[in-house]
């Protein structure tokens, strides 16, 4: 993408999100009927975080991954690109330490963390290879990079109603609830186009990890993805 295409995408997208920060966990709670609990702390989980780990979220949005890490981790540094997020997150999660931090140059030292972890973020990235090798970047040697994104609804039985929920009831949602369709039509619009399962492990791979594994849930729609970075 050129320089330009990329400004006004990040500026689109960081307009959109904060117009529904406010309404964004309710949302989430409401898509998901909940289970993104389940998956949030799978994520947790798979990037390594435990006690004594200095933990990077990026695209921290209002901070519920950062939330359940901070239950784990020595520290965890919850950081965004969108103000009112930043602001959300920092009064409802003050658990984590806020920052305002782009994902495609993150302000941080080579090898900060212990893990760098992020909860659909990649989807909204002008570049996620990109994005992915800043990540890994921050990880320190033998830490470990995990990312959880929602992905192509697979073929088969149940495509034709997960489409119905991604097409018609999420916007629907997203209009009633959050005075958005236009944010909620975004979402299965970008998640039709982002790469399924085998395709973000290699990004990761590609990226620099090692041992890259993934594990999807509810029905395929959804994907974590973590490998280890070498040394
Ligand atoms: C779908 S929300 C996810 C928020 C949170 N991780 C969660 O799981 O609920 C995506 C978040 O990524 C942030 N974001 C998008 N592009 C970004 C970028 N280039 N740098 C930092 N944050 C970004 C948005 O501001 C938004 O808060």
């Amino acid at each position: 993408m050129a320089p330009s295409m990329e400004k006004s995408h990040a500026r689109e997208v960081r307009e959109m999100f904060g117009r529904i920060s406010p309404r964004y966990d309710l949302m989430n709670f409401l898509i998901t009927g909940g289970q993104d609990v389940v998956w949030r702390n799978f994520l947790v989980r798979a990037a390594g975080v435990g006690k004594g780990s200095v933990v990077l979220d990026i695209g921290a949005g209002t901070g519920v991954v950062a939330k359940a890490a901070a239950k784990k981790a020595k520290l965890v540094v919850a950081a965004d690109f969108t103000p009112e997020m930043v602001a959300a997150g920092a009064k409802k999660r003050p658990q984590a330490l806020w920052a305002a931090a782009d994902a495609m140059a993150l302000p941080f030292s080579d090898a900060s963390f212990d893990a760098v972890l992020s909860a659909y973020l990649l989807r909204n990235v002008s570049d996620p290879a990109a994005a992915a090798a800043e990540m890994v970047r921050v990880a320190r040697p033998g830490g470990r990079v995990a990312c959880l994104e929602t992905t192509p609804p697979p073929p088969g039985p149940l495509a034709p109603f997960i489409r119905f929920h991604l097409d018609r009831v999420i916007p629907l949602l997203g209009q009633v609830v959050a005075g958005d369709r236009e944010a909620y039509e975004y979402l299965p619009r970008t998640t039709q186009a982002f790469l399924k399962p085998q395709a973000l492990a290699r990004l990761f791979t590609e990226a620099g990890l090692a041992n890259v594994r993934f594990r999807t849930f509810a029905f395929s729609t959804q994907v974590v993805a973590w490998g280890v970075k070498p040394g």
